[in-house]
C-alpha cells in the first residue's frame, strides 16, 4: 500500500510526533540531554499525550534539501522500527523542504521484499504522514504532492531495477512498459526482433543475438506541451542481463549485472513521473532491450554491425555492448523526434567507476546550459554528479581500420572513449548530455537514505531539471 500525505492543525492524542531540529537553535530545549541537532542525530521522548521523536538537519546556515531527506529517512527508519506507521510531522517555519522529508521517508520504507519469505518482510511499512500545520498553502500543498510523486517514481524505478534477469528480459520490460503507457496515457511502441531486422536496428539486434529472450527497442511519448514544440528525448540502456558474451566476464559479482539495465528503467520511472505532474513539455523516451549473453548465435569480438543510421562498428570486445545499442536508439531518436535537447543514461562503463567512485555519475557534454541545469538540479535532489572529459583524444582513439569507429579504446579514458562513441551517434545540431551512471545506479550496502539494491538515481535528478524548464 502506498503511503498518502495529509496535512492537520493539531496533533490527536498519543499521536507520534516528528521535529526536525537544527543544531544551534532547537525548537525544543534540552537542557539535560546531549541532543544538540546534529546531522542525523535522534532523541525520543515520552511524553504523556504521546512519543515525540527528534531529529537534526544540523546548523540553520548549512541546511539543504539533502539534509532534510537523510534527516527524515533517519527518523523514518527509527520509527517503523518501533512500530509507528502513521507519522505527525510539526514543520514550523521549514515548508521549504517538505518535498525532500517526503521523499527521505518513502525512499527509506522501500524494500525488494518479493521473493522474502514472509516472516522475514518488514513488518512495518509507512502509512501517512501527516504535517502539523495551521497555516497550509497551495503551493505547499503542491510541492507536497510533487515530493510524492517523485519519491513514488524512484520507488518503482527501484523495484523493476530489482527484479532479476529471469524475470526482468527486454520482452517483460516492454510489457511493463505498455502498462505504464495504458494507465498515464503516454503513446507506446515497441519492436520485436523481426520489426528490429526489417528497420536496421542491427545493433541491438546484434548484442541480443546469443541470448534466447528477444531483443526489444521501445519507445514512449508524453505530450504536455505544445503540438509544435519539440520534445525533449530521454535514451537508455537496458541490457537487462550483461555476462559480458562471448568476451565473459569473471563470476565476481556478475549477479549484479542484473542493475545493466537501470538507464532504461530510469527513463521509465522519469516518464511516469512527469506524466502525473502533468509537466507542459513534451518528452519522448526510447529504451534499448537486449541480454548480452554468449552462445553458439552471439554476436564475435571482430563482427562488424551497421547500426539504425548505417555508421559501422567494429566488434573488439562483446562486453562494451551498451554504446553498441545505445548508437541504434541514439540514432533513431535524433532522426525521429529531432529533439530540442538528447539526455541519455547508461551504466556504461566501470571505468567511471574508477575515476568518480560509486557514488556519482559522470556527465558528459558541450553544452553549458545542460551542464548548469543537470549541476544545479543535482543540488536539490541529492544525486551527485560530475563532468568528465569529452575530446578529439578519445575520438581519436576509438577509429578503426576496418570500420567508422571500434567499441574499445584502449587502456585509460575509458568512461570518455565510450562518451565518445555515443557521440558519433547524435546529430551535432543536438544538445546533448550523455549521463554515465554505473556507479550510483545501485547500492550494494544499505545507507541513510536507501536500502540496498537498485537506487532509481536519475529519475528525481531529471525531474527537478526538467520542472525547472
Ligand atoms: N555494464 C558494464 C559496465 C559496468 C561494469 C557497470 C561494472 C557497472 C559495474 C559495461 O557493459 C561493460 O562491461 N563495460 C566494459 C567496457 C570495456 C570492455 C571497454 C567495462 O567497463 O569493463
Ligand atoms: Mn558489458
Ligand atoms: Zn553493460
Amino acid at each position: 500500500m502506498l503511503a498518502k500525505v495529509s496535512f492537520k492543525k493539531t496533533v490527536p492524542k498519543n499521536g507520534t510526533q516528528l521535529f526536525f531540529q537544527t543544531e544551534g537553535y532547537l525548537v525544543q530545549g534540552f537542557p539535560q540531554s546531549e541532543f544538540s541537532g546534529k546531522c542525523n542525530q535522534t532523541l525520543l521522548v515520552h511524553q504523556e499525550e504521546g512519543k515525540v521523536l527528534h531529529v537534526g538537519v544540523g546548523y540553520t546556515s548549512k541546511v539543504s534539501n539533502q539534509k532534510y531527506r537523510l534527516a527524515s529517512a533517519t527518523a523514518t527508519k527509527q520509527l517503523l522500527e518501533i512500530g509507528i506507521e502513521k507519522i505527525y510531522v510539526n514543520l514550523f517555519e521549514q515548508f521549504e523542504f517538505i518535498e525532500a522529508i517526503i521523499e527521505g521517508a518513502i525512499l527509506r520504507d522501500y524494500s525488494f521484499e518479493l521473493y522474502k519469505d514472509a516472516k522475514d518482510r518488514h513488518q512495518y511499512h509507512l502509512k501517512q504522514i501527516v504535517f502539523i500545520t495551521d497555516k497550509i498553502t497551495k503551493s505547499v500543498r503542491n510541492k507536497a504532492k510533487q515530493g510524492l510523486i517523485q519519491a513514488q517514481a524512484t520507488n518503482y524505478t527501484r523495484h523493476i531495477g530489482n527484479l532479476p534477469g529471469n524475470v526482468l528480459y527486454p520482452e517483460t520490460l516492454s510489457q511493463e512498459a505498455k502498462k505504464i503507457a495504458t494507465q498515464l496515457g503516454l503513446k507506446y511502441k515497441a519492436w520485436n526482433r523481426k520489426a528490429l531486422a526489417k528497420d536496421g536496428f542491427e545493433g541491438i539486434i546484434s548484442v541480443g543475438k546469443g541470448s534466447s529472450q528477444e531483443p526489444r527497442f521501445i519507445t514512449l511519448e508524453y505530450s504536455g506541451g505544445d503540438k509544435d514544440q519539440k520534445p525533449i528525448a530521454l535514451v537508455g540502456k537496458a541490457i537487462t542481463f550483461d555476462s559480458g558474451g562471448l568476451s565473459l566476464k569473471p563470476g565476481q559479482a556478475m549477479d549484479e549485472m542484473k542493475f545493466d539495465k537501470m538507464g532504461g528503467v530510469c527513463v521509465l520511472g522519469i516518464l511516469k513521473a512527469v506524466a502525473e505532474l502533468k509537466l507542459r513539455l513534451n518528452i519522448v523516451g526510447c529504451i534499448a532491450a537486449a541480454e548480452n549473453m554468449p552462445s553458439s548465435t552471439a554476436y564475435r569480438p571482430g563482427d562488424i554491425i551497421s547500426t539504425y543510421n548505417n555508421q559501422t562498428v567494429e566488434v573488439l570486445n562483446t562486453d562494451a555492448e551498451g554504446r553498441i545499442v545505445l548508437a541504434d536508439a541514439l540514432a533513431y531518436a535524433c532522426q525521429h523526434y529531432k529533439p530540442a535537447e538528447l539526455f541519455d543514461f547508461a551504466t556504461l562503463t566501470g571505468a567511471c567507476l574508477v575515476a568518480l567512485g560509486d557514488q556519482r555519475a559522470g556527465i558528459f557534454s558541450t553544452e553549458k546550459d545542460l551542464l548548469s541545469g543537470i549541476q544545479n538540479a543535482s543540488k536539490s535532489s541529492g544525486e551527485k554528479v560530475w563532468p568528465l572529459p569529452l575530446g578529439d583524444e578519445f575520438d581519436e582513439s576509438i577509429k578503426s581500420d576496418i570500420a567508422l569507429v571500434q567499441n574499445t579504446g584502449g587502456r585509460y579514458g575509458g568512461a570518455s572513449t565510450a562518451a565518445s562513441f555515443l557521440k558519433q551517434w547524435v546529430s551535432p545540431e543536438i544538445p546533448w548530455m550523455h549521463l554515465d551512471i554505473a556507479g550510483p545506479a545501485w547500492n550494494t550496502k544499505n545507507n541513510i537514505l536507501m536500502e540496498k539494491g537498485a537506487t532509481g538515481f536519475a529519475v528525481r535528478l531529471i525531474i527537478e531539471y526538467l520542472k525547472q524548464k
